[in-house]
């Protein structure tokens, strides 16, 4: 008897705290409201059988609480029960999968005109690497990595020369034109996830993975990882700056691209010999510059 009604008092709180709720998601500021509406139809279906399978365990507990004399009935098998509620348990998962597959299909299916932004995961930050005046990304490899190469860019593909390096974690992006997100990790599983677009996916080594939004919202968002990673994996954090395009364009141009990366090392490394030479001339034990301090 109590039973029933603490129950019945849990299915009221439930949808209490549903419409009162302090929790919910942030604006939306991309293309992907049909993550929001498949969400909310998951939310309808679960809700929905939440209450009646409460409700029917709140009618079991009045209707057959101890009586006297009643015996209780044996009854292993029950065709037509069984059946209906197969068919229904089917129905209901058809209609929670089935939405979200075409909503997969939607995301992995990138517009021709979208922009490619790489970003490269790592523990624990993130960087990122756009193509240049042509439009491609050169192909890379995390095995050939070093100072003088951060992106593990092939030295031999053409298109890798006019690539833009982004090397901070933030990203800026065009608003109103769609960008297909190409993730790299150089160590563990990460996650590229800003709330607002509403779109992610994991980070894995040793192959690229991708998907498309288009951000339509000016304004600046904070990126996460999604994927536990580690000691600061709470850290990692990123920003996004979507912008108009005289914006955006101005800080593309004050990047630097592979060529010029690639050149101003070379000078650096130059002038290093050159420090080096100057302190074997004056090799006095006390100088305070030694060899091994210049790489
Ligand atoms: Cu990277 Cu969590």
């Amino acid at each position: 008897m109590y039973t029933g009604l603490v129950f019945l008092a849990v299915i009221l709180g439930s949808i209490i705290f549903h419409v009162w709720t302090p929790w919910w998601w942030t604006d939306i500021a991309s293309n992907w409201s049909a993550m929001d509406d498949t969400i909310i139809l998951s939310f309808w279906i679960g809700g929905g059988v939440f209450i009646l399978v409460c409700l029917f365990m709140v009618y079991c507990i009045f209707k057959y609480q101890y009586k006297e004399g009643r015996r209780s009935e044996y009854k292993p098998e029950d065709k037509k029960l069984e059946k209906g509620l197969t068919w229904l348990t089917t129905i209901g998962v058809v209609a929670l999968l089935a939405p979200g597959l075409v909503v997969w299909n939607n995301y992995i299916r990138v517009p021709d005109n979208a922009i490619h932004v790489e970003v490269v995961a790592w523990q624990w930050g993130w960087k990122y690497r756009l193509p240049g005046k042509d439009g491609k990304l050169g192909t890379s490899s995390n095995k050939i990595i070093s100072d003088d190469n951060p992106y593990g860019l092939n030295i031999d593909d053409p298109n890798g020369k006019d690539d833009v390096f982004v090397e901070s974690n933030e990203l800026h992006l065009l608003n109103n034109r769609p960008v297909k997100i190409l993730l790299r990790s150089i160590d563990v599983l990460h996650n590229f996830y800003v709330p607002q677009f509403r779109s992610k996916m994991d980070a894995v080594p040793g192959t690229i993975t991708y998907y498309w939004f288009e951000p339509n919202k000016i304004g600046e968002y904070e990126v996460l990882c999604a994927e536990y990673c580690g000691v600061a994996h709470y850290a990692m954090r990123g920003k996004v700056v979507v912008e108009d395009e005289k914006n955006y364009n101005k800080w593309l141009a004050e990047r630097e691209t592979f060529s010029s990366f690639t050149a101003k090392n070379r000078n650096n490394k130059l002038n290093k010999k050159k420090l080096v030479k100057i302190n074997n001339l004056s090799s006095n034990k006390n100088s305070i510059l030694r060899k091994q301090d210049v790489r």
